[in-house]
């Protein structure tokens, strides 16, 4: 059978960086078109990646003879996006988050169904050499029985300021954006969410969502998820984009551990090290970095000539992450506002519980010059 023909839709920094140079080299697809609502960056990928086809238009992208398409546009785009793809018959492997809201993604969902073609969500993760590794070691048991995982990811998002032409500060657009869109959870924590369902093979039966706000944003920009899943285990996911966001020399941290009842994987992208340490001694294991298109790509192939998905992330896998992540996130938001509005006398319980005596200033060598209590402190830093 012939290679399926592929079109990009949307050019900007996912498709540029992830998709456009795996495809060129995945057996199974020829990259065929490109679209961009902006003609200009259709045109520069076009030349970059030398594929024989750039549309001026969007008609003339989904009327060509192409099989399949990958969504790259932001995330408001995609319910269009999928509905086109469905009027004009092409499968489609579309970008974290599929949508804006739940509603949105059902409704993807049921067009393409009715249609009667795929729709895979981009969850790239599932697909480094080390994640495909993991899921092999938690199913031999190499670490007895997992207990827990911790998923942890805090960046700066590309930092808190741009500069404009003029050489003036400006607060990052995509920064901006993408806390509009959902903050951290949705937009990155996704993914990790889709990695604990998919090691674990175990859906999670509860959630617990706290957020912290290190920049006034209406969603957290700093975000803890914690899942329990039908086997038992427990998964965190700490996620943020305000770490080190205005620091002149930025680190992240980004990390997967997987504790069992005999021993612990451990992953760390910053380190490159990826290890087992069990009851048989320690083994350092083959690091590979956390995303992996061309190996995404290549399921994705396999799943246009068979018609089947394998390990491809379906839909409702991309459904039911980002509706974990949104629960998480709103929980976080309703709680602040819970507690920015809590009265006094909350305070004062919810000192008893902890044994604090609010009334006293702190206890510290100097004496204080600020007898505010602690916990209302707090509570005021919460409430901006
Ligand atoms: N899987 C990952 O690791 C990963 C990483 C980053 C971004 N993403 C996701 O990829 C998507 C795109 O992100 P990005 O960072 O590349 O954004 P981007 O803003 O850099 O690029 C989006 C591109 O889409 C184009 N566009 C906008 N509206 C369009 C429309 N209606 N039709 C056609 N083109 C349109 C824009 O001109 C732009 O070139 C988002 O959903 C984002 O969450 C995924």
């Amino acid at each position: 059978m012939g290679a399926k023909k592929v079109g990009v839709f949307g050019c900007g920094m996912i498709a540029e960086l992830g998709h456009l140079p795996a495809l060129k080299h995945v057996a199974g697809i020829q990259l065929q078109a490109v679209y961009d609502v902006s003609w200009n960056r259709a045109l520069a990928m076009q030349n970059k990646f030398q594929i024989s086809h750039a549309y001026p238009t969007e008609k003339a992208c989904w009327e060509s003879d192409i099989d399949a398409v990958i969504i790259c546009t932001p995330a408001p785009f995609h319910l269009a996006n999928v509905v086109q793809a469905a009027k004009y018959g092409k499968h489609v492997l579309c970008e974290k988050p599929l949508a804006m809201n739940e509603a949105d993604i059902l409704r993807m969902m049921a067009t393409m169904e009715d249609a009667g073609l795929m729709l895979f969500t981009g969850f790239t993760y599932r697909f480094s050499g080390s994640a495909r590794e993991i899921h092999r070691l938690v199913r031999s048991g190499a670490v007895g029985e997992v207990r827990a995982l911790r998923l942890t990811y805090l960046w700066n998002l590309h930092g808190k300021w741009n500069w404009n032409e003029k050489g003036e500060r400006i607060a990052s657009p995509l920064r901006v954006g993408r806390m509009l869109e959902g903050g951290p959870m949705v937009d990155c924590g996704v993914h990790q969410i889709d990695l604990a369902r998919w090691w674990l093979g175990s859906e999670v039966k509860w959630q617990r969502g706290i957020g912290v706000w290190v920049e006034d944003y209406q969603a957290p920009d700093h975000l803890y998820l914690h899942m329990g899943h039908a086997c038992g285990a427990h998964t965190t996911v700490e996620v943020s984009f305000s770490y080190n966001a205005t620091s002149r020399e930025p680190r992240t941290h980004f990390q997967y551990e997987l504790i069992g009842t005999d021993g612990v994987i451990r992953y760390n992208r910053e380190e490159h090290s990826f290890e087992l340490r069990n009851s048989h001694g320690t083994q350092w294991l083959a690091w590979h970095p956390e995303k992996n298109f061309a190996g995404m790509h290549g399921e994705f192939a396999h799943a246009l000539a068979t018609g089947e998905p394998r390990d491809m992330p379906t839909a409702k896998d991309g459904l039911i992450a980002t509706r974990i992540a949104r629960l998480a996130t709103e929980e976080a938001m309703r709680d602040r506002e819970a507690t920015s509005k809590a009265h006094p006398s909350m305070l004062v319980r919810a000192a008893d519980a902890v044994g604090l005596d609010i009334a006293s200033p702190l206890d510290l060598d100097e004496p204080n010059e600020d007898p505010a209590p602690i916990l209302s402190t707090d509570m005021e830093r919460t409430k901006k």
